[in-house]
């Protein structure tokens, strides 16, 4: 029963890579651990009161970022472009609700995936899958296939710069409430939710102008400088464990990695390793819940994950499909409800909606991804809860990965600007249009 960093060793844990070299992981492991964190345990614990306010039904979480970072392409540009589109779509949120978002990138630390199969064969030729960049490569050869634990302090490297860039770009004036305007990236712009948001940074620019003038601006928050959080899902138990540390000032131990950790569907069993790795950390964590979970299920994750009943720490991601979230999240709000755990509801209406086009590409379609979240409305209306937030896959590219939007990307455009390493990521305009509609909702 009691815990220690690595008592999750004890248990089975689903979706490991079968490490070659044994001596070379725990050598990257040990190597890992004598690093410094990459963030501190007390910006966890203010993201957790943010959180706590989202559970409170005072905010909304934006949850938002790649399916799975990359090594290659690494670069200012792709994470500038990333932030915008976050910031934007909290600006529409927040304007249209009324309450504030919280901003949680999947970001600086997503680099590893569950796969459906372990496996790929092609042409009678069978290798692992791939797995992230924090394990091995996509192309489909046996060197670039094979787990190398160097790629865990790449991981850990790239998601150092990444975080930096990350703070210089929200305290440095890049996230200046004043700039609303100049986030409206070019082939945004140009398009109807594009406009769309033109008008509406000019009425946030009346509005700070108004305050200014009035002389109230000074009793509000700064608005030259906003927070963003990072998180990712903590798959990969060594290298989640040698980045927990003991925090000096309260003696608890938190995973630096990252702000916030989640759990996958995936890995969730009641007596898995990841379970018992995320019970003794104190960060806000998060945990998938597919649309097979029993009332049953849920309550267990809920005592074992939050069993002090904390606001904030735990975030439960609904992620059901269109068609069955009307169905499937209704009796897991009322069990939870009644059971009283503080949590946050955050939909994300991207895995439950994943298929393949005829042209071979893996894909969702915007329609369906808002049908979600409506009927995640529609649930939390039903049983008098709040619809926390959505947790979404995203890039500020001009990518065609998935269908749909008012540009309308069909099947046949697809294969033009088809970059993601694993699932179909909106591209910046349709995360833009995602955002007023939701912000409809939230009216
Ligand atoms: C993901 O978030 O990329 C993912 C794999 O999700 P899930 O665990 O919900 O399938
Ligand atoms: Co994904």
């Amino acid at each position: 029963m009691t815990w220690n960093p690595g008592s999750w060793r004890t248990r089975p844990a689903k979706h490991q890579p079968t490490w070659p070299d044994r001596p070379a992981l725990e050598l990257a492991e040990k190597q890992l651990s004598m690093l410094p964190p990459l963030v501190f345990a007390g910006e966890a614990r203010t993201l957790k009161t943010r959180l706590a306010a989202v559970a409170d039904g005072r905010a909304f979480l934006l949850q938002a970022g790649d399916c799975a970072e990359s090594f290659d392409g690494f670069g200012a540009d792709a994470i500038r472009d990333k932030l915008r589109v976050i910031l934007q779509m909290a600006v529409v949120l927040t304007y249209s609700s009324g309450v504030p978002a919280v901003k949680v990138g999947r970001i600086a630390g997503q680099f590893a995936k569950p796969r459906s199969s372990a496996t790929e064969t092609q042409d009678g030729t069978e290798l692992p899958s791939f797995l992230g960049h924090m394990i091995n490569d996509l192309p489909f050869s046996e060197g670039d296939r094979l787990p190398n634990p160097d790629r865990l302090l790449r991981a850990y490297n790239q998601s150092a710069s990444t975080l930096n860039l990350l703070r210089a770009f929200t305290k440095g004036g890049f996230a200046d409430l004043h700039r609303v305007q100049a986030w409206n990236q070019e082939f945004v712009a140009s398009s109807a939710e594009g406009q769309r948001y033109t008008n509406l940074a000019q009425e946030i620019d009346r509005a700070l102008r108004f305050m200014e003038a009035a002389g109230v601006s000074s009793f509000f928050n700064d608005t030259a400088t906003t927070e963003i959080y990072t998180s990712h899902e903590a798959l990969i138990l060594q290298y989640e464990e040698a980045l927990t540390r003991q925090d000096s000032l309260t003696g608890d131990w938190y995973n630096c990695s990252a702000h916030m950790v989640w759990i996958g569907e995936r890995t969730r069993q009641l007596d898995g390793a990841h379970l018992e790795y995320f019970r003794g950390i104190k960060n806000p964590i998060g945990c998938k819940v597919g649309p097979d979970t029993t009332p049953e299920e849920i309550l267990a994750l809920c005592d074992a994950l939050d069993p002090d009943h904390e606001a904030g720490r735990l975030t439960l991601i609904s992620r059901m499909g269109a068609d069955r979230v009307e169905e499937s999240l209704p009796p897991l709000l009322e069990a939870v409800k009644k059971s009283g755990h503080p949590v946050v509801w955050a939909c994300d209406p991207m895995h439950g909606n994943t298929f393949s086009a005829e042209s071979g590409h893996k894909t969702r379609h915007l329609d369906d991804v808002t049908k979600e979240v409506a009927g995640f409305f529609h649930a939390h209306a039903q049983t008098g809860t709040w619809p926390g937030g959505i947790h979404v896959e995203l890039t500020g590219d001009d990518v065609t990965e998935c269908l749909g939007g008012s540009s309308d990307i069909h099947d046949a455009d697809l294969g033009r600007r088809y970059e993601t390493m694993c699932d179909p990521r909106l591209n910046a305009r349709q995360s833009l249009d995602l955002a007023f509609r939701v912000a409809e909702l939230l009216r």
